[in-house]
């Protein structure tokens, strides 16, 4: 009998439409054949016995800043990806607001040299839209294989490290001020040539300033002053200017991580109207709303802020109706001192790519979505989008044999102190969980088992299909 490297029998198998049992079968680092759990094909090096728990798909993280390399006593790459490791992420997509930026070719392939040697994981580049800045840069970003484009919509960044300024004044020195309009709609432009998505941060900041500045004026200083300065029509308005110039520019236009009901119901009608516009949220949308402030604190400070239980509602709609197609983690941490001040001077962030799964586990665990659900969430649906199918996110014979093994019945607790970034600020502290991911295999090797993460760094550069051929790094 032939030999092959791995084989996972007894478990569950999980995809976005079908749980069943079956053995798995994997060589040189893909998945070679999935057959009924009695068929014996191959002898195996290595056996892993799954019963008792579900078979993933790798689950992937599409919206990772691990600020490397730039301020990195915050988060590195080493760091952020052996705590995806732990929460059960097979792909982080990385972040371009590095120092330097993912901006030309130059800077992919040195970022590309810098997070291979880290990688605990696999991983995608974001490349940074910045305008008249490097609108001729995008075709050769797009050549190298960034994953997609992003954009900081309603952000100021520092003119030479390129770092989002989080409580930005006109006047401020050595600062890049946000893009109007008209340069947004040339960058859209831009990448409408390469096929690949915009995808924005939605948040207006003519109207922050305005409303800032009034609650400011009043000495306003709590957590529902903030949402009065950053209100969810902040969001909406960006992503209506957005979805319009969409439809003039044909760009496959993206939000990133939702905070309002009514910014998903634009994204909702657009979707009717045939547009190619996809939404994504995160965990603190789903689990967190201004109503909590008072017992969480600072930590739950983000950009653009958690909003109230309407929006929760309706954000969990979208979830179940299929308008929004990606849950990821917005994973941005800051140091605990950075975090511990005054709520309008702190930066936004907080750490996520680990309990990212877990979170949404036990959503699953309270059949807030079903399993398959969650599978479409994390794995299937962004690799289609991305193009990275089926090279990821499914568990057929010829993708990367990446898996996640999930215990439905394990019950726990997140605990802050025990995750695997370096700055260790989370909303979750204490949050009881139901269902966690127990192992985590990457190309056919198991990158974390029962908590504990291999220290290895052979996770490598993904990119997306491109004109029928899958270039890899
Ligand atoms: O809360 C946030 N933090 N929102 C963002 O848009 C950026 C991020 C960061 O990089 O700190
Ligand atoms: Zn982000």
């Amino acid at each position: 009998m032939a030999t092959c490297d791995l084989c996972i029998k007894n478990g569950t198998l999980v995809t976005g439409t079908e749980t069943y049992q079956a053995t798995i079968y994997v060589k040189d680092e893909k998945i070679i054949a999935v057959t009924a759990p009695d068929v014996k094909l191959l002898e195996a090096n290595e056996t892993i016995d799954a019963a008792g728990l579900h078979v993933l798909p790798g689950l992937m993280d599409t919206h990772v800043h691990s600020r490397d390399p730039g301020p990195t006593h915050k988060e590195d790459f080493y760091h952020s990806t052996r705590a995806a490791a732990a929460g059960g992420i097979t792909t982080v997509f990385e972040m371009p607001n590095t120092t330097p930026p993912v901006d030309n070719a130059a800077h992919f392939d040195q970022q590309k040299d810098n997070l291979s040697s880290k990688a605990a994981v696999d991983f995608g580049l974001w490349g940074i839209c910045l305008g008249h800045l490097n609108n001729n840069k995008i075709l050769e970003l797009h050549e190298r294989g960034v994953i997609s484009f992003k954009f900081f919509w309603g952000y100021a960044v520092h003119e030479k490290t390129f770092q989002l300024m989080y409580n930005y004044k006109p006047g401020m020195d050595n600062v890049i001020p946000p893009f109007h309009d008209g340069e947004v709609y040339e960058m859209m432009e831009h990448v409408s040539n390469t096929g690949q998505i915009f995808a924005v941060h939605a948040e207006n900041n003519d109207l922050i300033q305005t409303l800032t500045s009034r609650v400011e004026e009043r000495g306003g200083s709590s957590y529902g002053d903030l949402l009065e300065g950053r209100p969810s029509l902040a969001e909406v308005l960006t992503v209506q200017t957005g979805i319009s110039m969409a439809r003039a520019t044909g760009v496959r236009f993206h939000v990133l991580h939702v905070s309002s009901g009514e910014a998903v119901e634009l994204v909702r009608q657009a979707q009717h109207e045939g547009l190619p516009v996809t939404v994504e949220t995160c965990p603190h949308y789903l689990f967190l709303s201004a109503e909590q402030y008072n017992d969480i604190g600072s930590t739950m400070k983000v950009y653009p802020p958690v909003k109230f239980k309407k929006d929760q509602d309706a954000i969990w709609e979208g979830i179940k109706d299929g308008t929004i197609s990606a849950v990821c983690s917005d994973h941005a941490p800051h140091t605990a001192e950075e975090k511990d001040g005054e709520l309008w001077s702190i930066p936004a962030g907080m750490c996520g790519v680990e309990t990212l799964a877990p979170l949404m586990l036990n959503a699953v665990s309270e059949k807030r979505i079903s399993l398959n659900r969650f599978v479409q969430l994390l794995s299937e649906e962004p690799a289609r989008m991305y193009g990275i199918a089926p090279q990821k996110g499914t568990l057929q014979p010829g993708s990367d044999a990446d898996f996640t093994f999930v215990d439905m019945n394990k019950e726990g607790t997140i605990e802050v102190e025990k995750l695997h970034s370096k700055s260790k600020v989370s909303a979750y502290n204490g949050f009881p969980v139901k269902g966690w991911p127990v192992r985590t295999i990457v190309r056919g090797r198991t990158v974390m088992h029962n908590g504990s993460v291999i220290e290895d760094s052979t996770g490598q550069l993904v990119t997306p299909v491109q004109k029928g051929t899958a270039i890899h790094g």
